[in-house]
């Protein structure tokens, strides 16, 4: 690996960085708090998407105490729909813990930030970084996809030994405005050097001393070792209505989606046919069936296949044939108050809609 320096890296990208950085809700309000949340969520979805949901999470939780005391409900409510839903879940063990041990603030300490949960060698390097000015390197995807270009390096980034070298290497030549810094070359990843196909070199203002660009290889880099291929799982949802009100039921406290409510499902592909006999099985005779059609939905080790059947059960007392984990609650209390994970949103979004209904 070759190395970066302050002439031909540092100074060119803060440059840039001043001139070209982006709004962002939670830096015209810079606080400790909002640069926690703020990375936390970023580390799911793009900027444009996380402003929203930022908002909402710091307009109903203001401060870490607050985060503290929310009930978990609310939490998955709030960040229904970003994926990785125990990040939320240590977001509020965190908030715990600051309130017990640090007087309600997060520490102006990288090792101290580290030992938090949730918060890893990238999360610790931009609070430190941005909040207090620390110099702390924070590397995520973006910034190891600049380097790797920049240097033409063809380690595996997945490799932990390589994040490591690139933190040390970026310490290294980080300017007084280590935050800026940081920012600087997470920004020119998302803005130039794009992943998935060609990089916008012609706006960069590392071109000159790019070893990828040089050479006129920059689509090659990174290199990444092959992944595994996701396990495939078939489901079919059975998605309940009884007067109005739609049947949702919770998952298991572990594993995939804990906790988080869905439409009760089985682990097969199921015909219209077979779903009318499994429920014919329970006793239930007259309901109405109907499909809502096929989705997918990809989660980082597994693919779920799924087919959804509406069920519009006809007789209040077949909810009783129905298992005593599957509950019955209105559209507005299930839009409202129940977080239904992203993976449901093609039929949320019909039953909400009431498109099911012929
Ligand atoms: N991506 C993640 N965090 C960021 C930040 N603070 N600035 C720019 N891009 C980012």
């Amino acid at each position: 690996m070759g190395i970066v320096d302050t002439e031909h890296f540092s100074i060119p990208l803060l440059d840039w960085y001043d001139r070209n950085k982006r709004d962002m809700v939670w830096r015209d309000r810079m606080n400790p708090y909002y640069t926690w949340i703020s990375e936390i969520m970023l580390q799911q979805t793009r900027i444009e998407a996380a402003t929203g949901y930022f908002i909402r999470f710091t307009e109903e939780l203001p401060d870490i105490q607050s985060l503290a005391q929310v009930p978990e409900e609310r939490l998955m409510k709030l960040w229904e729909g970003l994926g990785y839903y125990n990040r939320a879940r240590n977001l509020k063990k965190t908030a715990q813990i600051l309130v017990e041990q640090y007087d309600g603030r997060l520490p102006a300490d990288y090792e101290a930030l580290m030992a938090l949960p949730g918060i890893g060698p990238y999360t610790a390097g931009a609070i430190a970084s941005i909040s207090y000015g620390i110099k702390a390197p924070a590397v995520d995807g973006n910034v190891l996809r600049v380097l790797m270009r920049y240097l033409k390096c063809d380690d595996d980034i997945a490799k932990m030994s390589v994040r490591r070298r690139v933190e040390h290497m970026l310490l290294d030549v980080m300017p007084e405005r280590p935050g800026d810094f940081n920012q600087a070359v997470m920004e020119l990843g998302e803005v130039v050097c794009i992943p998935n196909g060609a990089p916008l070199c012609e706006k960069c203002p590392l071109m000159d001393s790019c070893e990828a660009k040089a050479a006129g290889c920059q689509e090659d880099y990174p290199k990444k070792a092959e992944k595994k291929p996701r396990r495939i799982e078939n489901r079919t949802l059975l998605i309940y209505e009884l007067d109005g009100c739609i049947g949702i039921r919770r998952r298991p406290q572990s594993g995939l989606l804990a906790g988080l409510y869905e439409f009760p499902a089985v682990s097969e592909k199921l015909t219209i046919k077979e779903v009318r006999e499994l429920l014919e099985k329970q006793g239930i005779v007259n309901a109405r069936v109907s499909s809502m059609g096929a989705a997918k939905h990809i989660f980082s080790h597994v693919e779920w296949h799924m087919k959804g059947f509406y069920v519009k059960l006809e007789r209040a007392f077949e909810r009783q044939k129905l298992p005593p984990s599957v509950i019955f609650v209105s559209r507005d209390e299930l839009s409202q108050n129940y977080a239904l994970p992203t993976a449901f949103r093609y039929y949320l979004k019909q039953i909400i809609e009431g498109k099911n209904e012929k």
